[in-house]
């Protein structure tokens, strides 16, 4: 192998999102980047999160969550809300209930409301999909974070293995 997994899965090309999700009781945020479409009819999201996440204790409860899209100006919204240490307090934004009062950022570029369909066990996380049920495109002349301008924000490169050897040759 010539290329270092962390690295070379960051040439994956997606977005970086705001992930909101309620309960009757509050309102939570968490950044994630895991998120593509998946079917046209339904028009169906998906999101991997890992259910260690305090995010996931709320929506595993909850049939709904919103996905607010950062803009490339956004990585400081990236990292208040990605960083497991970081309190994401809601206040200091703006914000508007979604669906079930899932937290949506007024200053999004856009922003999708879902409602959970499916929750599927996919390695160390919980594969969501959700059915698109209302969106809104705030500003069509800016344009999306990568999750490549982000760096190692997520500290991801420690989770990635250093090879490529599948889970069936470790246990040989
Ligand atoms: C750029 C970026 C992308 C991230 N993508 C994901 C993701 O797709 N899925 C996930 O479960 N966590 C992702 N995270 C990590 C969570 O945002 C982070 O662990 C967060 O603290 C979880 O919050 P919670 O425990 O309060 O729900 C990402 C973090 C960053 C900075």
């Amino acid at each position: 192998m010539n290329s270092d997994v962390a690295e070379l899965f960051r040439k994956i090309s997606v977005g970086v999102y705001i992930v909101g999700v309620a309960s009757p009781e509050e309102q939570h945020a968490f950044t994630a980047s895991w998120i593509m479409p998946v079917s046209f009819n339904p028009l169906l999201l998906a999101l991997s999160i890992n259910p260690h996440h305090r995010s996931y204790s709320i929506l595993k409860g909850s049939p709904q969550f919103s996905v607010s899209v950062l803009g490339e100006d956004q990585i400081d919204l990236a990292a208040h809300f990605g960083l497991s240490n970081s309190e994401k307090q809601l206040d200091p934004f703006k914000i508007e209930n979604g669906l079930g009062g899932c937290p949506i950022f007024k200053e999004a570029l856009a922003f999708f409301e879902c409602r959970v369909t499916h929750d599927f066990l996919a390695g160390d996380h919980r594969l969501i999909l959700g059915e698109v049920v209302d969106g809104r495109l705030n500003d069509p002349s800016r344009s999306p974070l990568l999750y490549q301008s982000t760096g190692d924000l997520d500290r991801a490169s420690a989770f990635y293995p250093k090879d490529f050897r599948t889970s069936d040759e470790e246990q040989r």
